[in-house]
């Protein structure tokens, strides 16, 4: 009896034990706080207070938001992986920049969908420039000081972990979209260009004191389902997403990786802080082989049911009047019932299931295929 008691006491003490050190782990998070920049893959709603038709606060976007519908200006049916990153790293979502009222201590989004690491791109579609992502981001330090003082901000921009998901919108939206550059400007030059820009804007963020930066490859945007209903003659054939004409997203993304870590290593970029003078880190993210393999390889059927059609939108060419990012409206489309099933929420972006999958490899996923040099899950313990 006495000793029946004496079990369940230290039975519980354990439990009280785990439950405080898990409260310790959720309670404290891994990074002072997580900074986003970039396009429609991270927008979380900047662009809902934009004058740009390039938004998604309406039905049925946000459908499965926690298990209830919201649309949130996302372009998803729920969350997206910066969302996911947050969670891991025990920090709020990081707000959009643009949203008034909230102080935004431990992290803001920047993003604009439609943009592109060229001025250009956003300007197309009026939305917010990388470079202009740039200048909120200085506006919000100085905030930051003025709400914290110097030496907590300087921790908290040091501290923090910064995700830059952007370019594809160059390619599919402005290069190819344009005969004048597609014409004049080799795909090398362009590819030069893309990579220059996104030096010089990590660069930049190193500049005024980011310490751990993660860049996002472009995604497969040439097996987008609104570019294989315009661009591709039929998509069920062997050449569907295969065409090599329209691997440049790929080449940009290995590009990219090349540019990024021999800047790092033949000393272009900064490799101490200019604010504390510890060790800064760039790292690369790897969602595009994640994502082309979910679309094109068969024995993804066993994640996903549909990998070229989307949940949300017209399927067939005929019904294709509108462009990909306006077709999921609930006057002119029906979304399936269950979006984990696709790969595609829109013709344009991934369900949440997706996002969850990129999420997961860019925090803990393969040293070399999924991060290089190492994920995310690394980057923010580094000291
Ligand atoms: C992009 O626009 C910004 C602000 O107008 C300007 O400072 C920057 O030089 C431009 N970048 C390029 C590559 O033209
Ligand atoms: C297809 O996916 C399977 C399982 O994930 C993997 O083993 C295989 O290497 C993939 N094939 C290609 C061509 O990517
Ligand atoms: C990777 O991280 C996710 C999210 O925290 C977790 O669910 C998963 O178990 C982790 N995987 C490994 C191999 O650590």
């Amino acid at each position: 009896m006495e000793r029946a008691k004496a079990s369940r006491y230290l039975v519980t003490l354990f439990l009280s034990l785990i439950q405080v050190a898990t409260a310790q782990t959720t309670n404290s998070p891994l990074a002072s706080a997580l900074y986003v920049f970039g396009d429609n893959s991270v927008d979380v709603g900047n662009n809902n207070y934009l004058n740009t038709l390039f938004k998604s606060n309406h039905k049925p976007y946000g459908r499965d938001w926690h298990g209830y519908s919201r649309p949130t200006g996302r372009f998803s049916n729920g969350k997206l992986f910066v969302d996911y990153l947050a969670e891991y790293l025990g920090l709020p979502y990081p707000p959009p920049n643009l949203s008034p009222g909230e102080p935004k201590i431990k992290g803001v989004n920047f993003a604009s969908a439609g943009s592109g690491v060229l001025n250009s791109t956003a300007s197309i579609l009026r939305v917010a420039s990388l470079s202009g992502q740039l200048d909120w981001f200085r506006k919000h330090l100085k905030t930051l000081r003025a709400w914290t003082g110097e030496v907590w901000a300087n921790h908290i921009i040091g501290d923090a972990v910064y995700v830059i998901s952007t370019g594809s919108n160059d390619y599919s939206n402005n290069y190819l979209l344009d005969p004048s550059q597609h014409d004049n400007v080799d795909e090398d030059t362009f590819v030069e260009l893309i990579y220059n820009e996104m030096v010089s804007f990590v660069h930049e963020l190193l500049a005024v004191g980011a310490r751990k930066i993660m860049v996002v490859s472009f995604t497969p945007s040439h097996c987008d389902p609104s570019q294989l209903l315009t661009q591709l003659p039929d998509p069920s054939t062997d050449l569907f997403c295969q065409d090599p004409y329209n691997m440049l997203p790929r080449r940009f993304s290995e590009a990219l990786r090349y540019r990024i870590q021999s800047s790092l290593t033949n000393g272009m970029l900064p490799r101490r802080s200019s604010l504390s003078g510890a060790p800064t880190y760039v790292v690369y993210g790897n969602i595009y082989d994640t994502i082309f393999a979910f679309v094109t390889n068969s024995s993804s059927n066993a994640y996903f049911k549909r990998q070229d059609s989307p949940c949300c939108g017209p399927t067939s060419e005929e019904d294709d009047d509108f462009p990909g990012f306006l077709n999921c409206n609930e006057f002119t489309a029906t979304a399936c019932s269950n979006a984990d099933d696709y790969v595609y929420w829109d013709s344009l972006h991934y369900t949440q299931r997706v996002q969850e999958y990129l999420a997961n490899r860019l925090w803990n996923g393969t040293f070399g295929v999924d991060c290089h040099p190492f994920c995310l899950q690394e980057l923010a313990a580094l000291p």
